[in-house]
């Protein structure tokens, strides 16, 4: 039987290249935003034994996009996707951030629609910081529908220009474009479900903790397990998402945060 094929979306990143690793066994289809990256992460990977090939897409591209699914659909008995791509509020740009973790999002969940069949996983990269932002409808139709034309004159006005904000509501849009897919890729049998991590060690929260050591301690003096997450955490959580033994699990988020958000969400 030929092995079973999982795209990996931000594959040269902190926690792609953790999910990768998770992901033994299994084709590895490598994606990011450029050549180089993807490259070095192929040849990573295939040195320590893995089966891996890239392609470079740069995912707010719908036509690379695509190409990216027609891609993956020739390399064997497709199983999943694991979109880790995205970027912190440290990119300074409200309209990047937007771009990059919401609309590209949503690019991909419809691009792939065509490759959901039973059995196969969609997981999706949310954050605790989505939880933070409350429910409300005047920007919660906008964030469900990010390629509308007009979405984001809407969103703007509650981020006011802050990156970080923006990334907080992008991320939150990632949550409720899970749940409203749910029923759309359970109709042919698939599951769609989102992953938010807490503070994981990886380059994008070393780059907070200088940025803002003293948000960061706070949040390490909140969290119950009393440590900062490892990608690793977060790569065991996608490995059993992805799973059979996750065939129940689907329209929901899994939040691999050390418990931080039970305590911010009281
Ligand atoms: N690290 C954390 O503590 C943390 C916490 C919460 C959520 N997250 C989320 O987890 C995901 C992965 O985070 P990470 O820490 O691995 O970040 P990372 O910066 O290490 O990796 C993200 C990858 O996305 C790629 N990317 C950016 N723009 C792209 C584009 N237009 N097209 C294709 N690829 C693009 C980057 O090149 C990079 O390799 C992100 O969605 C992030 O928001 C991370």
């Amino acid at each position: 039987m030929s092995k079973e094929t999982v795209l990996i979306t931000g594959g040269a990143g902190g926690l792609g290249t953790s999910c990768a690793h998770a992901l033994k066994g299994h084709r590895l289809v490598i994606t990011d935003y450029a050549q180089g990256p993807v490259d070095r992460a192929v040849a990573d990977l295939k040195a320590k034994g893995f089966d891996a090939v890239g392609m470079a897409c740069d995912i707010t591209d719908a036509a690379a996009v695509r190409k990216l699914k027609d891609f993956t659909a020739q390399q064997g008995t497709f199983k999943g996707l694991v979109h880790t791509a995205g970027v912190s509020g440290t990119v300074g740009d409200p309209r990047k951030v937007f771009d990059i973790n919401l609309a590209a999002t949503a690019i991909i969940v419809d691009e792939f629609l065509e490759l959901a069949g039973p059995g196969t996983a969609f997981v999706l990269f949310g954050s605790m910081m989505g939880h933070t932002v409350p429910p409300d409808p005047r920007y919660d139709t906008a964030l469900r529908d990010p390629l509308k034309e007009g979405a984001y004159a809407v969103i703007e006005p509650f981020v006011q220009g802050n990156a970080d904000t923006m990334y907080n509501f992008t991320k939150r849009g990632v949550l409720l474009i899970c749940k409203d897919n749910a029923m759309r890729y359970g109709k042919r049998g698939a599951r769609v479900v989102t992953v938010s991590p807490g503070v994981i060690m990886t380059a994008m929260a070393k780059k907070a903790l200088e940025e803002h050591p003293a948000v960061m301690k706070q949040t390490l003096d909140m969290t119950p397990v009393g440590r900062y997450g490892q990608p690793e955490d977060v790569a065991n959580a996608v490995k059993f998402l992805l799973s059979a033994e996750a065939g129940f699990i689907t329209g929901t988020d899994v939040a691999v945060d050390g418990g931080v958000l039970s305590q911010i969400l009281k």
